[in-house]
């Protein structure tokens, strides 16, 4: 039996400097694919797989988010007053259960592995959960849910995996392969953005993954790797042999929205599969394309 896994770290510190000028003063997982913004969708998945525990690791100018999380007591009055009960519903199940959602700050931005080592007193020596809310994956079962199957089954660490073209290595971490059923697939090792000649397979990590807490041992160190940074593929590389690695291939559409083609893709396959939208976007999409 593994230690079932309870609590999710959400690194939301970054610029967003691709979406600007939207991002000037709005973070950017505030952004919203259809009508909920990308940190609506990362905690709604956790919640899916089991998360009772959340921290945001934010930093300056994140408010906002805090404020999305709070309640909104004039909205709702207006929205009782008026009878508007599905809007009321909608911002109403928008949070976890009070004391729940912590925020911490990671004051520099030296990396995703510094960005996850903010978070060790909230973890505290348990197994949880990374979602990068950049990522977003349209997935049902959800992709942590998926992910916390898997777990079940092997234990240890597990990253949620998907084949890039190789001329994309550099953009993501990159597992070296020991086994591979086609589903699961165990690491002897990691890359973090190798060059493409140099990435030893075209496997990469999709920010969902599930730790053990002996990762903190490494990124306690504060050593950095590619782009100067505290990377969290190099902590995880060295548990490798200590701690069983695997990669879960999802099922699901995942899109990079910290890109403008994925953010772009995304607001229109959100909008495909649902019911009010799906007949009418594709009408729109025909006439203008
Ligand atoms: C981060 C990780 C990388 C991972 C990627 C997934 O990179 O460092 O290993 O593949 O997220 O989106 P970033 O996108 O922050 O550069």
């Amino acid at each position: 039996m593994v230690q079932p896994i309870r609590k999710a770290v959400f690194p939301v510190a970054g610029l967003g400097t691709r979406f600007l000028p939207a991002t000037k003063v709005m973070p950017k997982e505030m952004l919203t694919i259809v009508d909920k913004p990308l940190i609506q969708y990362a905690v709604e998945e956790a919640m899916e797989a089991g998360i009772e525990e959340f921290v945001l690791v934010t930093g300056r100018g994140k408010h906002l988010m805090e404020d999305h999380f709070d309640h909104a007591y004039e909205l709702e009055a207006i929205l009782t007053e008026r009878g508007k009960e599905a809007e009321l519903e909608a911002v109403e199940r928008v949070a976890p259960d009070p004391g729940k959602l912590s925020y911490t700050r990671q004051r520099r931005p030296l990396g995703l592995g510094h960005a996850v080592w903010c978070a060790r007193q909230f973890i505290a020596g348990d197994p949880f959960a990374v979602v990068l809310p950049d990522d977003l994956i349209q997935a049902g079962p959800g992709c942590l849910k998926q992910m916390v199957a898997a777990y079940e089954e092997v234990g240890g660490n597990i990253v949620a995996v998907e084949d890039v073209p190789r001329e994309q290595t550099d953009r993501y971490g990159i597992l070296d392969v020991a086994d591979d059923d086609g589903r699961l697939v165990r690491a002897k090792g990691l890359v973090e953005k190798p060059k493409p000649a140099d990435a030893p397979s075209t496997l990469s990590i999709i920010g969902r993954y599930i730790l053990q807490p002996e990762v903190f041992e490494h990124l306690d160190k504060h050593e950095t790797g590619a782009g100067g940074e505290i990377q969290l593929t190099d902590a995880m590389a060295k548990t490798v042999g200590d701690i069983p690695f695997h990669g879960l291939r999802f099922e699901g559409r995942r899109f990079d929205c910290g890109t403008k083609l994925g953010f772009v893709a995304a607001n229109v396959a959100f909008a495909a599969a649902r019911d009010d939208l799906r007949g009418d976007i594709r009408e729109v999409l025909r006439e203008i394309i």
